[in-house]
């Protein structure tokens, strides 16, 4: 193939948040093809050796959105931080306080971990011996906590200004660098990005990606902190293995600020090195594409082996995959005295990619068995009840409350379901607590809606994170037309079902799981009520029916006859977002991709896994 002269690809709009990306002509050589994914070009061989998987667009864009707003919201919290302690500080010389006391007393208000309470204090006195090792923030932070000479107070106070953390990410399974490359370029303040691959091809390609992109040098291949002087680049290449990456970054000081793992299948091998390897209050990105396992009954043995949990085989496993996932993350963290705090998590066509902070908290480890659970699964109905693994107990001891750590007594009374008598399943453990933050959610969905022109799938991105702003804490979701089909009628429609569920006096909300479901925190036996008054005017033929269930969940009494009188509520609940929100098909045999070694058993280049 001849040189050929290409296009440049689009700049991102200037603001003062996102800088303009300048690349210069580009000609491509011989055997590779140009694609662009947004800011980022990269050179793909012919021979297709290094894995990209260009339907994963959506995954990087909610990536750099996610990772952009997580970051401004953690320098905002430091902000704050820092503010009032300049405040206190004003305050207290003002009111003469010693020198001495009143910066010691700053420094201890700082959670950071004592190492790093050292070395701020070095900090201050002398040049770092690594300036990668030193967080601008902290610094910076520092400089205005230590007194200077009390007439000189005013002054330094007023030429003070807060100096924005620059963050590291370490993509741990980077293939052609594509994310990486995306990252460096467009989040502002990435101070670099460590990315990673066992095959050589892979680097091999990341390298040339990464000197196509300016971010160089192109010899750089190491991980670590730059020695002064030095230049490793924004974009640091490592050829490795992933775990071992990871664990080297496991001592506090050597800790980064996010962690991705987005693996071929299953990124349960990683997740033990993961959680490690990340700085307190950071975040952790994780893909998971084997909703095979995770999301049917088809392999209990294989999810459990991975995720600890059984998966559900109903029209809510890929809830319950999340959920899967979560658990694995959570205890993987306990085990260090760690917890999550889910922010975003979503179910995207062939894969699930989480967003959950993570920080050490011993307390907070305790409370991680009373947000998982097992669920006992009706195989027929779809009926679930909820069996958390523990609880605690307040006791109150004068002005003192401690909390005791119990197990719960077993939930169910007999193995069948009490709605239409089918045999119920277990599942899980899991974790049952919210798996998204709104208050983070929302902030990434005004994200995207100042900056659409940024991300190629923005309309998805908007419809995903509106529904997920709203989405109900309480597992799982349903579907009117499933539960119509147990009762063998005529399906009510989404604003009759949910209008029904409001005028019961229930809350009601959508998944961005699937399409034409609701989350509701109305009981099963509600629901099936429900189902129950709809038949009175949509008879259904009883000798049509044929299976025991059916028969037993239509020959029930009405508890509580609903009312399908149209609810003002319903304008709420995001019906009126026309927005894409579930999966659209962007090219022929789409799916999770294949290892490259596998193309060409797979001309298409999409297969399952
Ligand atoms: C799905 S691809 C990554 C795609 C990439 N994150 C993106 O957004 O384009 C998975 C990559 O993981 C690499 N890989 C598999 N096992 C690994 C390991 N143990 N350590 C490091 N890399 C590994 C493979 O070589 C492959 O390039
Ligand atoms: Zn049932």
């Amino acid at each position: 193939m001849a040189d050929t002269t290409t296009p440049m690809p689009p700049t991102l709009t200037a603001t003062s948040e996102t800088p303009v990306q300048t690349t210069p002509p580009l000609s491509i050589p011989p055997g590779f093809k140009l694609h662009v994914e947004n800011t980022a070009q990269i050179l793909l061989p012919d021979t297709a050796d290094a894995f990209l998987n260009p339907v994963q667009e959506f995954n990087r864009d909610l990536s750099v959105a996610c990772i952009r707003t997580w970051s401004d919201d953690m320098n905002a919290k430091r902000k704050a931080v820092w503010e009032a302690k300049l405040l206190s500080r004003k305050e207290g010389t003002a009111k003469g306080k010693g020198k001495t006391k009143r910066a010691a007393e700053d420094v201890d208000e700082t959670d950071e971990p004592e190492s790093k309470k050292v070395k701020i204090i070095e900090s201050s006195t002398s040049e770092p011996a690594n300036s990668m090792d030193v967080d601008d923030a902290t610094v910076a932070t520092t400089a205005a906590v230590l007194d200077p000479p009390p007439e000189k107070v005013e002054p330094i106070i007023k030429s003070e200004e807060f100096r924005p953390s620059k963050i590291t990410i370490l993509e741990a399974l980077s293939a052609t660098g594509l994310r990486s490359i995306r990252y460096a370029k467009e989040i502002p303040l990435v101070k670099y990005v460590i990315a990673n691959d066992l095959s050589p091809a892979a680097t091999a390609a990341m390298r040339r990606n990464v000197e196509l992109n300016g971010l160089g040098p192109s010899t750089a291949t190491t991980s670590g902190p730059s020695q002064p002087g030095e230049d490793l680049g924004k974009v640091r290449i490592n050829e490795g293995d992933a775990c071992d990456l990871m664990y080297s970054h496991r001592p506090e000081r050597l800790r980064v600020d996010v962690v991705d793992l987005d693996p071929y299948g299953t990124a349960a091998p990683f997740i033990d090195a993961a959680v490690q390897s990340i700085k307190d209050d950071g975040l952790l990105c994780v893909t998971c594409t084997d909703m095979t396992v995770l999301a049917s009954g088809n392999y209990p043995e294989k999810c459990f082996s991975n995720y600890g949990g059984i998966p559900t085989k109903t029209e809510y496993c890929h809830e319950s995959a999340l959920r899967l996932v979560l658990h694995t993350l959570s205890t993987s963290a306990a085990r260090y005295g760690r917890f999550i705090t889910p922010l975003l998590s979503l179910s995207i066509d062939f894969y699930v990619r989480l967003f959950v902070k993570v920080r050490t908290a011993p307390i907070e480890v305790k409370k991680a068995m009373t947000k998982t659970a097992v669920y006992h699964v009706c195989q027929s109905c779809q009926a679930f009840t909820e069996e958390p693994l523990g609880r605690i107990v307040e006791r109150t001891n004068g002005d003192k409350v401690n909390l005791l750590y119990k197990t719960t007594p077993s939930a169910p009374s007999s193995d069948t379901c009490v709605e239409c008598g089918g045999k119920l399943h277990v599942a899980g453990p899991m974790w049952s607590g919210p798996i998204h933050d709104p208050t983070f959610v929302k902030q990434v969905l005004e994200h995207v809606n100042e900056n659409s022109s940024n991300y190629g799938t923005h309309a998805r991105m908007k419809g995903m994170l509106t529904v997920a702003s709203e989405e109900l804490d309480t597992p799982f979701y349903f579907t009117p037309a499933k539960v119509a089909s147990h009762f063998h009628c005529e399906c009510p429609s989404l604003d009759d079902t949910a209008s029904a569920i409001l005028n019961g006096g229930y809350k009601i909300s959508r998944s961005h799981a699937c399409a034409g479901s609701l989350k509701s925190d109305a009981p099963q036996a509600f629901i099936h009520d429900l189902m129950r008054t709809w038949i009175l005017d949509h008879p259904v033929r009883m000798d049509k029916i044929k299976d025991e269930a059916s028969k037993t969940l239509l020959n029930k009494p009405i508890g509580t006859t609903a009312d399908f009188t149209r609810h003002p509520g319903l304008e709420a609940i995001s019906n009126k977002i026309k927005l894409v929100r579930y999966q659209v098909n962007p090219q022929p045999n789409w799916g999770p991709g294949a290892r490259p070694d596998s193309k060409k058993k797979n001309k298409g280049g999409a297969a399952a896994e």
